[in-house]
């Protein structure tokens, strides 16, 4: 260690600025911060397995049209993720090595199932409204590479969360049954969605370490509690409830209260045991193998390409 790179490190942080690739920072400080980038990344890369379920089977041109390029930018927001970590001294290959054999966590709301087309509304409503909450402060992350990835990501988002919110309201419109499909829908992915932001403050391993570093600006409660908030005003405009009996307005503290959330579910998840982890990573590995030719044929043409300059 260097104690004077340490210092000016520190220095950089406490003013609010941004560490750059090429400067020196703390093993510990690039470490957190590949965990969470290759996280995210392959969050948004597996996180396109669900809604690319249902492309074939969009209702109408419009609609397919909307999740095609929603599911194209996840897998842009995976590639701008894995660059960012790139520069710190990791390889893609590891990375996708670490995700291919289960050792690499990714969001656990990916594990769920997507049963119907109202699924598909209630994740951009949800779920992409919820990784907005989180990923908001991260613009603003200590990184330099990674708060940049974030501006374009959190814009692209925010399109996600609209065209989930504007699919379901079409559906509320419809008949009885669409309703119930989307209030159905609402009942399977609220705990999921609100358990995205990770253990209570108090359970969480890393949030004081990264806090500390400018990395993490929001708590995990904090960040889950402004979702609640937000959200519960938005389902009132949808006419739809939440299945949740404890959920209410509590004038004291200016904020929702809500239930107990189901750790054991979580870490179940986290831990590869939900519905879908199996499929899911094997949904992955199929695609890398499928795809080594691809990359076989991508450095052919290099080394030919590199052979004729050198002529
Ligand atoms: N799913 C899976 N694992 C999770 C989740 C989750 N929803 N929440 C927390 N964890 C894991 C953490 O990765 C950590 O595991 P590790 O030590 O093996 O890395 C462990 O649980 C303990 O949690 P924390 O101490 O709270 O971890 P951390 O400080 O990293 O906070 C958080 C977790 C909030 C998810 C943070 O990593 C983050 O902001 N990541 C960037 C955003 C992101 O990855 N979003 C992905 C989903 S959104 C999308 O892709 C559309």
């Amino acid at each position: 260690e260097n104690p004077a790179y340490q210092v000016e490190f520190d220095t950089k942080i406490d003013a609010g600025g941004y560490i750059e690739a090429k400067d020196w920072m703390p093993e510990a400080y690039r470490k957190t911060l590949i965990r969470q980038i290759s996280q995210h990344a392959h969050s948004e890369i597996v996180g396109m397995l669900p809604e690319g379920n249902w492309i074939t089977r969009a209702p109408t041109l419009k609609r397919k049209a909307i999740l095609l390029a929603k599911v194209q930018d996840e897998g842009g927001h995976g590639l701008y993720l894995y660059a960012a970590a790139e520069t710190l001294g990791v390889s893609r290959d590891e990375l996708l090595e670490a995700l291919h054999t289960g050792k690499a966590k990714y969001s656990s709301i990916f594990n769920y199932p997507t049963l119907t087309w109202a699924d598909i509304g209630v994740i951009g409503w949800l779920v992409d409204g919820a990784a907005i909450m989180n990923q908001i402060p991260l613009c603003k992350c200590s990184y330099g590479p990674y708060a940049r990835a974030m501006v374009r990501i959190c814009k692209e988002e925010s399109f996600h969360q609209r065209q989930g919110y504007d699919l379901l309201l079409q559906m509320m419109k419809g008949t009885e049954e669409q309703r119930e499909m989307v209030q159905d829908a609402v009942n399977r992915w609220w705990w999921p969605s609100i358990m995205m932001f990770g253990p209570h403050d108090k359970d969480s391993v890393h949030s004081g370490q990264s806090a500390r570093w400018g990395i993490k600006r929001i708590s995990n409660d904090d960040l889950r509690q402004k979702f609640v908030d937000a959200t519960v005003e938005q389902a009132k405009v949808l006419g739809v409830t939440m299945p949740d009996p404890e959920l209410k307005w509590n004038a004291e503290r200016g904020h929702h209260d809500f239930g107990a959330i189901d750790w054991d579910e979580f870490w179940n998840v986290v831990n590869g045991h939900g519905q879908g982890n199996v499929d899911r990573l094997a949904a992955r590995v199929k695609a890398w193998d499928d795809g080594a030719w691809v990359r076989e044929a991508a450095l052919e043409h290099e080394r030919k390409r590199a052979a004729r300059e050198h002529q």
